[in-house]
């Protein structure tokens, strides 16, 4: 079946678009009052991701109500995890957290990558639904954490300010934290390979915590982990957004990947000449913007828009979507991305 929107597709590809394809990271969650109906149909959220029917429908809830360019796969990066041997448990209003975490080699050594697609059958399945369900209308995206974000839950157990334990590993045991890092890596292109054998369009690599490490750290300990994944992943575009990590953007405009993902803390013009002409940009407003009044929000998306230019482009915000942003300003924001006409340079 071809795609009757293949906007996201071609810019991804570097190929001339009519307009800018717009998608929102965290688009299929909270800021939904339907998403969170389908939550409590469920009874909570892992037990929403693991049904893959309601996984299909809140993936699909955004196509609908907002008229995004892409579907982005309801799951979590937490998965993988808990596909190799380490359950997670999302508690309302706390986040996630393991119970066992990564203190030792042996730790690391019980950890079986074997198994990762039998016990992630329930991701595949979803996908098989929304596909169907999607019709075609828009791709799917498809995602997985970058190794280093999964090695800092894996570390620490939860989320943190700092993921001190996380980054101590690295001062105390870099061997050790090569050996988890290579097997996170390894289940990683296993996984997104199924994702994709079962039809997602393109795969995003999400490197949530790359900021709280330095330009050597990065570059020593996440980025070659990225460029084994995209190195691995040759059937779709992939895209890699680091949050946080200005610092290596250089050295991300070398990776083997077609799409860089650009925090709000970085400027347009700043992130073009760091990563150079080579890849797709995808970003970056403020989610706080949506906060702001109609105009305000209007304006902020066409400067945007003018300073990442027509080309080589895919809108999104510089982070996912905050859950008590009024849904009629992100279909504001969306809206406003899908009528602007770019001045003829
Ligand atoms: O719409 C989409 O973007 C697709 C679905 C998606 C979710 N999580 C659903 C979700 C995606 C792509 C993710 C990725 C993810 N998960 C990341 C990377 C992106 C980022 O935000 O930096 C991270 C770090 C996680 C781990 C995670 N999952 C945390 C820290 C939390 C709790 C934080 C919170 O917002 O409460 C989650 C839970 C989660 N994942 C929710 C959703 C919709 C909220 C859970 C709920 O419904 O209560």
């Amino acid at each position: 079946m071809k795609l009757q929107n293949d906007l996201i597709l071609r810019a991804a590809r570097g190929e001339s678009t009519e307009r800018a394809p717009v998608w929102v990271m965290r688009q299929a969650g909270r800021v939904l009052a339907e998403y969170r109906a389908t939550r409590a149909q469920a009874g909570s959220f892992k037990n929403l991701l693991m049904n893959p029917e309601l996984a299909a429908a809140v993936t699909i809830q955004p196509v609908d109500i907002f008229g995004v360019d892409a579907a982005i796969l309801f799951s979590d990066i937490l998965v993988i995890p808990e596909a190799m041997g380490l359950p997670y448990r999302m508690d309302e209003g706390k986040g996630p957290s393991f119970d066992q975490t990564i203190t030792s080699a042996r730790v690391v050594d019980q950890l079986s990558t074997d198994n990762v697609l039998e016990n992630l059958r329930y991701v595949f399945d979803a996908i098989d639904h929304i596909k169907r369900d999607l019709s075609d209308r828009v791709p799917l995206i498809g995602f997985a954490g970058a190794p280093w974000t999964i090695f800092c839950y894996m570390v620490e157990g939860r989320g943190s300010k700092t993921f001190s334990l996380s980054r101590a590993m690295l001062s105390k045991d870099p061997e050790l934290a090569h050996r988890l890092l290579s097997r996170i890596t390894e289940a990683t292109i296993v996984y997104l390979k199924e994702q994709i054998n079962h039809g997602c369009n393109m795969v995003q690599l999400f490197d949530s915590w790359a900021g709280i490490l330095n330009k050597d750290t990065y570059e020593q300990f996440a980025l070659p982990y990225i460029q084994k994944i995209c190195d691995a992943i040759t059937e779709v575009p992939v895209t890699v957004f680091a949050k946080g990590a200005f610092f290596s953007l250089e050295a991300m405009g070398k990776l083997n990947c077609r799409t860089i993902g650009i925090d709000w803390h970085t400027s347009p013009g700043f992130a073009r000449q760091a990563i150079g002409e080579s890849k797709t940009l995808q970003g970056n407003l403020d989610p706080a913007v949506l906060y702001g009044s109609e105009s305000f929000i209007i304006q902020q998306t066409e400067r945007m828009l003018d300073a990442f230019g027509g080309r080589q482009y895919i809108a999104n915000l510089g982070h996912g979507v905050y859950p008590d942003i009024d849904p009629g300003k992100l279909k504001l924001f969306i809206q406003t991305v899908q009528a602007y006409q770019y001045k003829p340079s």
